[in-house]
């Protein structure tokens, strides 16, 4: 009895591991349960992300309960792309009032990266694999993909030794019939000037996948935290959106006929992956039916500044409104990325959601 730590090896531990945030957030009014399955797939090894990782799960047991999980990443593909030795720390969770477990989790998953060479653990940030930690908005349901985490997680990191690397934003836009004439006036003059925005569905939704990973990985190659991404892993993670609204929500730009920029939107998805007690009601502007969500923009070097990017969201977000969203968010900016949050500013966003990303600096002993 008392604290065990260990690495979770087995089909049933990796089923528990997986589902912890059901004891986190469970008694919530409103929450986004974990996709268990694809968990599974990615602590077994099974993902199409797997060749690029070499990860363990962690678990830290109390009494015999399960009170903190913490996976440790080496991410092959971020540290040939930025010539760091950062190691991640994703999917960290931990039950209230488990300050010793969750110390001792931290560090043998520190322990972990070290040993593999890491000299920096970041946790809150890896592309497709982690999310920030939300400083604001306690309890309330958080923007799709995003944590909604409890406050407590920032003593139990904090005490850990991690201190806060990056900041982030996430706006929301209301789509007023003032924004629908504005989003509409910008699309008449970039088209004017010779670029074609089209939905996904529209380009020939395969197609566009492919547009997307080439876009964005020239769009995101010197963007704070990204990583390359493979056309082999995205095709299956988007494949299944092509008979659904994502198909019209998403855009592509062209210039001359070749992708410049792309767009990848969601409708809301509250009522088809969220639990909602019954009975619930939840404000319009965070969900509930009623707000669709801007979730990648990208636009190549060479084509900035002409109002590519400001075409096409306001492109997504008017089809959002002729689908009955009342409200468009524009989904995790980094504090210091101006181009974008001018972006969200010309829609008519504004900041709803404030979140961080953690870092410990493992050359550095305490
Ligand atoms: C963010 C990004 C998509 C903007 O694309 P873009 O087509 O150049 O943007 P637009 O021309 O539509 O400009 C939108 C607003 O940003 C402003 N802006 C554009 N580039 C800017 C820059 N380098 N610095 C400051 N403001 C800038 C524009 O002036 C415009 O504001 P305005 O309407 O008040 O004049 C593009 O810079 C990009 O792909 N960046 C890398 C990927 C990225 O950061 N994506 C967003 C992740 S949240």
């Amino acid at each position: 009895m008392g604290i065990r730590v260990q690495c979770v090896t087995t089909r049933d531990g990796y089923d528990e591991f997986a589902r912890l945030p059901f004891r986190v957030y469970g008694e919530r009014e409103a929450w986004w349960p974990p996709d268990i399955q694809n968990e599974i797939a990615l602590l077994s090894g099974r993902s199409p992300l797997s060749n690029h990782l070499e990860l363990a799960p962690i678990s830290a047991h109390k009494d015999g309960q399960l009170v903190a999980r913490v996976t440790a990443v080496v991410n092959r593909r971020y540290i040939e792309h930025w010539n760091e030795p950062l190691g991640q720390l994703i999917h960290f969770e931990a039950l209230a009032g488990q300050h010793e477990a969750t110390a001792a989790l931290l560090e043998q998953a520190i322990e972990w990266l070290r040993e593999r060479g890491m000299r920096a653990a970041r946790t809150g940030f890896a592309a497709f694999l982690d999310y920030p930690y939300a400083i604001d908005n306690y309890g309330a349901l958080p923007s799709f993909l995003l944590r909604g985490n409890p406050d407590y997680y920032h003593r139990y990191l904090k005490d850990a030794g991690f201190f806060t690397e990056k900041g982030q934003s996430d706006y929301t836009a209301e789509l007023t019939p003032e924004m629908r004439s504005h989003y509409e006036k910008i699309i008449d003059d970039v088209t004017g000037q010779g670029i074609k925005i089209e939905s996904w569905r529209e380009h020939g939704f395969l197609g566009a996948v492919d547009s997307w990973t080439e876009v964005t990985n020239a769009a995101f190659a010197r963007h704070w935290g990204w990583n390359p991404i493979t056309r082999a892993e995205v095709r299956p993670m988007m494949a299944s959106l092509r008979d659904s609204p994502v198909a019209d929500l998403s855009v592509v730009a062209l210039a001359d006929g070749k992708p410049v920029g792309t767009v990848f939107s969601v409708p809301d998805l509250t009522y088809v992956l969220a639990r909602v007690r019954p009975g619930v009601k939840l404000d319009p502007a965070r969900g509930g039916g009623t707000r669709g969500a801007l979730i990648n923009i990208g636009v190549m070097e060479p084509m900035r500044g002409r109002r590519i990017a400001t075409a096409m969201a306001s492109r997504s977000f008017l089809t959002m409104a002729q689908q009955g969203m009342r409200y468009a968010g524009y989904t995790l900016v980094h504090d210091d990325n101006w181009p974008s949050r001018r972006t969200a500013e010309s829609l008519g966003a504004h900041v709803t959601g404030n979140f961080v990303t953690y870092r410990r600096d493992l050359t550095f002993e305490r």
